[in-house]
């Protein structure tokens, strides 16, 4: 078919990605020691500037070692910046015009306590971790600060805060956190982690430094985000409404929606065969929240339409009507980046045939859950 919106450029605050394919954050568990970018990490994102994609997200990216969820997950700290620079410069080399931002995240309750050091945000939330108190969880926001004024060192285009699928600061802001005190309880409070973060990292950054948000419409768990109340399971969307406003006004300059839980739901992370309907699920929250806001939207759950496969029409067929009709800015490509980083060049270039889609399988995932390496099983024999 006829491409006529993937292929147009797009500003996200003063930089400009020359197209609407997003290579979205994808851990692959291959760093180095010590969380540095190998040759693995850097020969995948030198694929992914060469597939062609104007916005790169690197993987979800620990702010310290005690953060990781990964044994091989990549670490970016005040301390470790210059090894990040080989990346960057692999990237901007392959294509000078890509937008390449970094996920930073903390695993909080979900890091993994044999290399790692699970914390909590309120009492109860993973059996009996232990809960961060205010001054801990204003040193962790300081981290995320550190990490960010190292990501501009490294040359990064921008960061992009981990705010989804369980991780610490996704949890912040679920309803049934009713910890006491400036971090739970009231929306403003639940939101205040994030909100300062974005502050801060907007003061020690400057204004051409892009922060991205990644933040799950509806998690689907009782007092997740999306509900309405700390025992409450039906969606509802105010919340991240209103958290999207305050965080556009606060200085993030794009949002990357997302959904689920990863101690809860995966296949609503990421919609497979069990799941299908998640595809479009995934459509009408990013639509709800780029109706709400005036900064980028990234939409995600892609992979599964592959090529026609859900019998309403291809990849291409609905990335390009959904930004035809305005419900996102860039389409998102979380699997299809493993089974072919390739594909926004081979569409653009006229040759979808040529695409290895994705089969949803989730391969790749039972890899990344495994603590193994990750890559596509179905195309990376
Ligand atoms: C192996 C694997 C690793 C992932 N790593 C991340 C990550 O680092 N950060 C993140 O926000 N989402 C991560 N995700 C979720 C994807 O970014 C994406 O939202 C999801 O796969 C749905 O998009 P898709 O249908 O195109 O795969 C990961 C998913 C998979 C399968
Ligand atoms: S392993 Fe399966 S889900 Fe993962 S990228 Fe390959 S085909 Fe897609």
């Amino acid at each position: 078919m006829a491409v006529n919106y993937l292929n147009k450029t797009k500003k996200i605050g003063e930089k400009t990605a020359g197209n609407r394919f997003a290579i979205l954050p994808t851990e692959s568990n291959s760093a180095a020691p010590g969380g540095l970018p190998s040759d693995k990490t850097i020969d995948r994102y030198k694929k992914f500037a060469a597939g062609g994609a104007g916005l790169i997200f690197c993987e979800a990216t620990a702010i310290s070692n005690d953060a990781r969820a990964r044994v091989n997950q990549l670490v970016l700290t005040a301390e470790n910046s210059e090894a990040f620079i080989p990346l960057v410069d692999a990237v901007k080399t392959e294509n000078p015009d890509a937008v390449f931002v970094i996920q930073l995240d903390h695993a909080g309750a979900l890091a993994d306590p044999s290399f790692s050091k699970p914390v909590a945000v309120y009492k109860g939330e993973e059996g009996d971790t232990p809960v961060l108190t205010d001054a801990q969880i204003e040193e962790v926001r300081d981290a995320f600060i550190q990490s960010s004024i190292a990501a501009k060192k490294a040359g990064f285009d921008g960061v992009e805060m981990k705010i989804c699928h369980g991780f610490l600061g996704n949890d912040f802001m679920q309803p049934r956190n009713t910890r006491k005190g400036r971090y739970g309880g009231s929306f403003e409070n639940r939101a205040r982690f994030l909100i300062e973060a974005v502050e801060g990292i907007k003061k020690a950054t400057g204004d051409e430094f892009l922060i991205g948000l990644r933040l799950p419409a509806y998690e689907s768990i009782p007092g997740g985000f999306g509900t309405s109340g700390p025992d409450e399971v039906i969606e509802d969307l105010t919340e991240p409404i209103e958290i999207s406003k305050m965080a556009e006004k606060a200085g993030v300059s794009m949002i990357s929606v997302s959904a689920g839980n990863a101690s809860g739901n995966l296949d609503l992370i990421h919609p497979t065969p069990n799941y299908p309907d998640g595809v479009y699920r995934h459509f009408g929250w990013a639509a709800a929240i780029r109706k709400a806001v005036s900064i980028p939207v990234i939409g995600a759950g892609y992979s599964y339409l592959s090529d026609g496969k859900t019998g309403m029409g291809s990849w291409s067929y609905w990335a390009e009507k959904n930004l035809a009709d305005g419900r996102v800015d860039f389409v998102g490509l979380g699997r299809q980046g493993f089974a072919d980083p390739a594909l926004p060049v081979k569409l653009l270039g006229g040759s979808p045939d040529k695409v290895n889609y994705c089969t949803a399988c989730l391969g790749c995932g039972v890899l990344l859950g495994g603590q193994k390496e990750v890559k596509c099983v179905v195309y990376d024999a």
